[in-house]
C-alpha cells in the first residue's frame, strides 16, 4: 500500500473512532477532498455543520468557515487542520475598524450585511449574513427603508447591486485570489477557446465579470457546468474547484481561468491544510476553533438568520 492510501485509511479509521465528519471547502486539495463526508460551498456547508449529529468536525476549508460552524455548535469539537488558514477578505474588515465606522455613522442607522467571508467578531456586529450563493436573496429582503451597509466584499457588493437594483455602501475588502483574474487574462483564454463558455464567481472584478457568460457561487457552478450544452468551460475561480467539477462532470472540457501571471489561481489559506494535517487533528483533536461565548451568541443571531430564511 502507498503511503497516501495509509494516509487515507488511517483518516477513515479516526474519524470511526471519534466520530467525526470530515467537511471540505470546494477548494480543498483533490486528496482532501476524496476523504471527505461532504464538499461544498460556504452556505452548503454551514447547513451541514448545523446539522450534524458528529462529535468532532473536522473543518478543510478557512477559519471563518470552521468558526461559522462553532458558532452554531458551541457544544461540539471543532478542528481546523493549520489554524493559519484565514482569508484575505476577513483580514481587509477588523471588527474594531468596523465597530468604530458604525459609531461614527451611528445616525445612518445602517442595515448591516455581511458576507460570510468575516470574522465572529463581524458577524456579531450586524443584522444579518449572507453567502456567495444567498447574496441576492437576502439583499432583496433587506428592509427598504434602511441604508445597507456591505461588508467586506466590495466585489460580491457591486454584482448584488447590479443584480437587485438596491444602492449600498460598501466596504472596500476584496480577495486578493479573485482579483488576480483580469479582462486581458480571460480575454486571451477565450481566444483559445472561441467556443467555450464562461462562469466565474462574484468575487471577480466587474471588468471580469462582464465576460462571463454565469456568475455564481462554487456550488452553482456545478449544476450549471452539468447543464452547459458545450464541451469547453472556462472556470474563473480557485483552482481547487477543478477537482470537483471534473469529478463531477466527466464528459466536459473544463478550463482554468488564468490570471496574468499564471495559468490558474491559487488560494495559500485554503492549500494550507494537508491530509498529514488533517491526520494529526484527528489524533491529537488540536488545533480547535474557540470563541467567547459573548461574541458567538451575538455572531449566531445574523447567522442564523440566514439559515432559517432558507433562502
Ligand atoms: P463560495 O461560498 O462560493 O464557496 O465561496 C467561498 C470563497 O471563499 C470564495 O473565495
Ligand atoms: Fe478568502 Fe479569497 Fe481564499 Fe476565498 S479564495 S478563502 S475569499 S482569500
Amino acid at each position: 500500500m502507498n503511503a497516501a492510501l495509509d494516509l487515507k485509511e488511517e483518516i477513515l479509521a479516526l474519524k470511526k473512532q471519534r466520530n467525526a465528519v470530515i467537511l471540505a471547502h470546494n477548494y480543498q486539495t483533490g486528496d482532501i477532498q476524496d476523504v471527505a463526508d461532504h464538499v461544498g460551498d460556504s452556505l452548503g456547508l454551514a447547513y451541514l455543520a448545523k446539522a450534524t449529529e458528529a462529535d468532532v468536525i473536522a473543518f478543510c476549508g478557512v477559519h471563518f468557515m470552521a468558526e461559522t460552524a462553532k458558532i452554531v455548535n458551541p457544544g461540539k469539537i471543532v478542528i481546523l487542520p493549520d489554524m493559519d488558514a484565514g482569508c484575505s477578505l476577513e483580514q481587509s474588515c477588523p471588527a474594531d475598524q468596523l465597530e468604530a465606522f458604525l459609531t461614527a455613522n451611528a445616525e445612518k442607522n445602517y442595515y448591516v450585511i455581511a458576507y460570510i467571508n468575516c470574522s465572529g467578531g463581524v458577524k456579531a456586529l450586524c443584522d444579518v449574513i449572507c453567502t456567495s450563493g444567498n447574496a441576492v436573496k437576502i439583499v432583496n429582503h433587506a428592509p427598504p427603508d434602511r441604508p445597507i451597509l456591505f461588508v467586506p466584499d466590495e466585489n460580491l457588493g457591486a454584482w448584488v447591486m447590479e443584480q437587485t437594483g438596491r444602492k449600498m455602501d460598501l466596504w472596500k475588502g476584496n480577495c486578493y485570489v479573485h482579483v488576480e483574474f483580469t479582462r486581458d487574462s480571460i480575454r486571451k483564454i477565450k481566444l483559445e477557446y472561441p467556443d467555450a463558455l464562461v462562469v466565474a464567481h462574484p468575487e471577480c472584478t466587474q471588468a471580469v465579470r462582464l465576460l462571463a457568460d454565469e456568475v455564481c457561487s462554487t456550488e452553482k457552478m456545478v449544476t450549471y457546468c452539468k447543464n452547459a450544452p458545450v464541451r469547453d468551460i472556462i472556470v474563473v475561480t480557485e483552482s481547487g474547484m477543478l477537482h470537483r467539477l471534473r469529478k463531477e462532470c466527466p464528459d466536459k472540457n473544463l478550463i482554468a481561468g488564468p490570471t496574468d501571471r499564471c495559468a490558474c489561481a491559487d488560494c495559500r489559506y485554503m492549500k494550507m491544510n494537508t491530509l498529514q494535517k488533517l491526520r494529526d487533528a484527528l489524533v491529537t483533536l488540536q488545533p480547535r476553533v474557540e470563541m467567547e461565548e459573548s461574541i458567538r451568541k451575538r455572531a449566531e443571531i445574523p447567522l442564523l438568520r440566514m439559515l432559517d430564511q432558507s433562502i
